[in-house]
């Protein structure tokens, strides 16, 4: 690439109430640059000789105009240019990194049907400032009526959905415009609220050894399903013993409880729990934490 970007910011950081114009502060210039490309900045207008730029503090060109080609990190840094007397002109913070690329999105709601969360990556990072607009609305809804996906967990990539319409007979699209010094990008990415359900994992397992050889398994609902009584819940019961290979899988169950029997005493065996919505929408959530129960010897 051999583009030039030179977006110059003026940035008045003191003096703006002085009335004496030699008291200004020379201008700071923010630059960004795409990593690869070539950077050109001139410091004065003129063909003035014995202008200078440095970095950091030390010589670079005797040049009034500083030229990098295929910019690379290591470039960054604070660039300042001087008249022959070492008075200061100007000076320049140089930013390297990428326009933003299209970002890849993932939505899922653990906490159907309240809200849905969504959240995306950028390959590479961009590495500069970049600020996100995520909006959303019904695929034939007009792009006016999107509405504001708002920040979910301090999170700078990722936002909540809020009261979208169950069991809708059109696709919802999420719209996330990443932007930055060096350009705009947007995806949109559409869903069906239902297709994207995903549990939170059971909570609160717990296990009671019984009279033979049985094993009590008790297990509460994740708490962030806001309504297992009116949007309910099914459960898969997972155990192994030994090595993993062994691990089988019981259900589904609608209450919050089951037997496991016919096991095998001296024999430890680890339990584990998923949840599902009980329309079988959307996906399983991940496993509880493995707890586990030896089996008395008799
Ligand atoms: C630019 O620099 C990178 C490494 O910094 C190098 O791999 C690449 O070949 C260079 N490209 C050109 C056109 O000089
Ligand atoms: C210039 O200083 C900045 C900040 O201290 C540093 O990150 C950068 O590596 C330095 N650049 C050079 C070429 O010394
Ligand atoms: C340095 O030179 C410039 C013009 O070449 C002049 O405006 C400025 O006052 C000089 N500064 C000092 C400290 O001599
Ligand atoms: C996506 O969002 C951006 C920023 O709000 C907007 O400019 C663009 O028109 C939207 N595009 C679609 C197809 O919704
Ligand atoms: C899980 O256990 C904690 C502490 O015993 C209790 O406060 C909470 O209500 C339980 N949650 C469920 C969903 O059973």
């Amino acid at each position: 690439m051999c583009l030039i970007y030179v977006f110059g910011v003026l940035v008045i950081t003191s003096g703006v109430f002085s009335q004496d114009p030699t008291t200004v502060p020379p201008e700071v210039r923010e630059v960004f640059v795409a990593v690869g490309s070539s950077v050109k900045i001139p410091c004065t207008d003129g063909e003035e000789k014995g202008v200078e730029w440095r970095l950091n503090s030390s010589v670079l060109v005797s040049n009034p105009v500083l030229f990098i080609q295929n910019t690379s990190l290591k470039d960054q840094g604070i660039y300042t240019c001087h008249q022959p007397n070492g008075s200061l002109i100007l000076t320049v913070s140089l930013h390297l990194g990428y326009p933003p690329s299209p970002p890849d999105v993932h939505c899922w709601s653990p906490t159907y049907p309240k809200r849905a969360i969504c959240s995306w990556t950028l390959t590479p990072d961009p590495i500069l400032p970049t600020h996100y607009i995520a909006t959303y609305r019904s695929f034939s809804e007009p792009l006016s009526s999107a509405r504001q996906c708002q920040k979910w967990e301090e999170q700078d990539r990722q936002c909540a959905l809020e009261e979208l319409e169950i069991f809708a007979r059109e696709h919802t699209l999420i719209n996330i415009t990443a932007i930055n010094a060096l350009g705009s990008t947007t995806r949109i990415w559409p869903f069906i609220f239902e297709q994207i359900v995903k549990p939170d994992p059971p909570v609160n397992v717990s296990l009671m050894v019984m009279p033979g050889k049985k094993l009590s398994v008790q297990w509460g609902p994740p708490p962030t399903w806001p309504d297992p009584v009116n949007f309910l819940l099914k459960y898969t019961v997972k155990y192994h013993w030994g090595k993993h290979e062994t691990a089988r899988t019981l259900g589904p169950y609608e209450s919050n409880k089951m037997v496991l029997s016919g096991l095998v005493s001296g024999r430890t065996y680890y339990i584990q729990i998923s949840a599902k919505d009980f329309l079988d929408d959307g996906r399983n959530s991940d496993w509880s934490a493995p707890i586990s129960a030896t089996i008395p010897s008799n």
